[in-house]
């Protein structure tokens, strides 16, 4: 799905990242591109980060461009260091430095445990934990050197992991997705402990269900959608721009004293919804 930001939300966003500068992983799609445009609304020049779909993420740069602020799509695998520490050097040359990095790439290898292979487990560690730890590392290294531009913002820079209600939520026959995210969680609070006192904030958005490639069979008929929903107190299946606007919110100085915290985006996921009527 080519995501569903709606380029008209200006007032929501009110310009509240003007003149940053922020890179967003796995951009091309689903929350990822959302992210990007809001970012972009949001007065910030924007890095579209992707791994495959070279043509999606020229779209969102585009998209970008038309709120007047700077951007360019850069490929890159995050798992791997090299192209990690490229992409970043790329962007400090581009664009002067990074103020915001949204880890967000992500990928699911679903199988039973006795059925999983060890690629799949390495391939979904290597990409969603590994991926933000270099991303991250690589963003605080240009943040440590820079520090605090008042002007910009009362930060020295801002992480914000994209992490998923599995950081707290078990989820049988998807044994590598949900250790990527616990280890996101632990990654993020530990990064955010770290890097305090240097004023650098770093915390994470845990998606629920949002309507995006990576989960279309569990909305994508009327019956899937609605096994969906048991799940959702909320009673919608969450889009794109909810997680989008969650991180721009973030990254913004408007959550200056936000340090270290999981953000959950999920319509109630996490309420434990089967005690609504049991226990
Ligand atoms: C997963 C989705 C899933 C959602 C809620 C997300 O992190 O990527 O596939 O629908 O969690 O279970």
């Amino acid at each position: 799905m080519a995501g569903n930001a709606d380029d008209s939300r200006g007032v929501r966003s009110a310009q509240l990242l003007k003149g940053q500068k922020a890179l967003v992983t796995g951009a091309n799609s689903g929350i990822g591109l959302a992210t990007a445009v809001a970012l972009g609304r949001a007065g910030a020049d924007v890095v579209v980060n992707y791994v495959a779909g070279a043509g999606e993420a020229e779209d969102v740069v585009r998209r970008i461009e038309g709120f007047g602020v700077r951007a360019y799509a850069h490929e890159a695998d995050v798992s791997d260091e090299d192209q990690v520490s490229a992409m970043v050097a790329r962007m400090v040359e581009e664009f002067g430095t990074i103020d915001v990095m949204v880890a967000n790439a992500g990928l699911q290898r679903d199988a039973a445990l006795t059925e999983m292979t060890l690629a799949e487990w390495q391939k979904v560690i290597d990409v969603n934990l590994t991926g933000q730890f270099l991303c991250a590392r690589e963003a605080a290294k240009e943040f440590l050197r820079r520090g605090v531009v008042e002007e910009v913002s009362r930060s020295a820079g801002k992480i914000v992991c994209m992490s998923s209600v599995h950081q707290i939520v078990p989820w049988a026959g998807h044994v590598n997705y949900a250790s990527s995210k616990g280890g996101v969680g632990m990654l993020m609070q530990t990064l955010a402990q770290e890097l305090a006192p240097h004023r650098i904030r770093v915390n994470a958005v845990a998606p629920g269900a949002i309507r995006t490639p990576i989960n279309r069979d569990a909305w994508s008929t009327p019956e899937a959608e609605a096994d969906l929903l048991r799940l959702i107190p909320y009673g919608r299946v969450g889009n794109p721009d909810d997680v989008a606007d969650a991180v721009v919110a973030l990254a913004s100085d408007l959550l200056d004293y936000v340090v270290g915290t999981t953000l959950y985006v999920d319509g109630g996921m996490t309420l434990f919804p089967g005690f609504a009527t049991g226990g």
